[in-house]
């Protein structure tokens, strides 16, 4: 079977193919035959070498999120059997409850190997089942993106029917929220760099669309939206560069979800304490979040908005479409 693997991340090109031996399923394993992955902004720091704790493992398989079927079951699995369309959990081991340190040290595609491969041995508590109107295409885009949309909308103070929700840009994240604020009833504003997106965003379902180049103040076209009251949640992915605006953005008292690092810059705590901010720490999600995310997607009919579709020997240009962010939604990569 092949896999790719950067055997010392450096940059997108270091990304290399290679044939590795068949994995073997053990006692409470699983092999899935993989169909489809997808990539994160998170993919992005991984391929230049950047790990968030410690340093990354050399000779690392890429890719945390992926969907395939399973081909063979190891001895005493009883959670999955033979068929069945799974898709991998993010921190391998967090099933439910609150996220643990050790957690994180089962996180695929940085942590651990992730699913950028023909063939992966699962725990069997490691997957989840698709929803079953789901292509493996679009099954591949949840596990990281969509249960981060999820967690920060639903497992914490829960959104309600009738509440607000402002997404910063189009990436795989703020879509997501955007379509599970919009199937819940919930108002959805949009900040993109381009009115191209933007008009994508509102064909989803958002009421406005703000370009946060032409307005740079962006949290005075969400207040001047909400008729100076504020939006109940923010899906922060800016990170430092935008977390004071998302606090302007959000209502007094409301929730600002704190998930994204894609700018950098200071932090002033002052207005968060004056507004009465809810700033909420995201970190993907548990499988428990997974399986609720999913019921709702099933009930909903949701599809995932993938922008791109690559073949398995197209990995390194999927990385580099990525990279450009022209994309809106998911950037996926077909595993034949
Ligand atoms: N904490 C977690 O568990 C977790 C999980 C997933 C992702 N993340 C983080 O969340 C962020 C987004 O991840 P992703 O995978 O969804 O990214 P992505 O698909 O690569 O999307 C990136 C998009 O963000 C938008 N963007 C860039 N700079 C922006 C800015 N200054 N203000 C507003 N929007 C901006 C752009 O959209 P437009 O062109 O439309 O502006 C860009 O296409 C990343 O920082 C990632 O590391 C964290």
């Amino acid at each position: 079977m092949k896999h790719y693997l950067f055997p010392q991340a450096a940059g997108i090109d270091t990304l290399e193919l290679r044939d590795a031996p068949m994995p073997k399923p053990g006692r409470g394993q699983i092999l899935v035959k993989m169909r489809a992955a997808s990539l994160n902004y998170r993919d992005l720091n991984v391929a230049a070498g950047r790990a968030a704790r410690g340093t990354l493992p050399p000779n690392l398989v890429p890719l945390s999120d992926g969907a395939g079927e399973v081909v063979e079951l190891g001895p005493d699995v009883t959670r999955v059997k033979t068929g069945d369309r799974v898709a991998g959990l993010f921190m391998q081991n967090w099933l439910g409850g609150d996220m643990e340190p050790y957690h994180v040290d089962s996180s695929r595609g940085g942590a651990i190997d992730g699913v950028l491969a023909e063939y992966v041995v699962f725990d069997q508590d490691g997957v989840v089942h698709l929803p079953a109107h789901l292509s493996f295409e679009e099954g591949a885009t949840l596990p990281c993106a969509g249960v981060t949309a999820w967690n920060a909308l639903y497992a914490g103070k829960s959104l309600r029917s009738g509440e607000s929700v402002l997404i910063l840009g189009t990436g795989g994240v703020s879509i997501f929220a955007l379509q599970f604020a919009h199937a819940a009833g919930a108002r959805v504003i949009g900040t993109s760099s381009s009115d191209d997106k933007l008009a994508r965003v509102k064909a989803l379902g958002a009421s406005d669309g703000i370009n946060y180049r032409q307005h740079p103040e962006w949290q005075e076209q969400v207040q001047a939206l909400t008729n100076g009251r504020g939006v109940d949640h923010v899906v922060e992915v800016g990170g430092a560069g935008t977390l004071a605006r998302s606090v302007e953005a959000a209502r007094i008292g409301g929730q600002v979800h704190l998930i994204g690092v894609l700018t950098g810059g200071e932090i002033n705590p002052t207005p968060i304490l004056r507004r009465n901010t809810v700033l909420r720490g995201i970190y993907v999600g548990s499988r428990q979040m997974f399986q609720a995310m999913n019921a709702a997607i099933a009930l909903h009919g949701i599809c995932p908005v993938i922008d791109r579709i690559f073949d398995f020997g197209q990995a390194r240009e999927a990385y580099h479409h990525l990279k450009g962010q022209t994309h809106v939604g998911k950037v996926v990569i077909r595993i034949a």
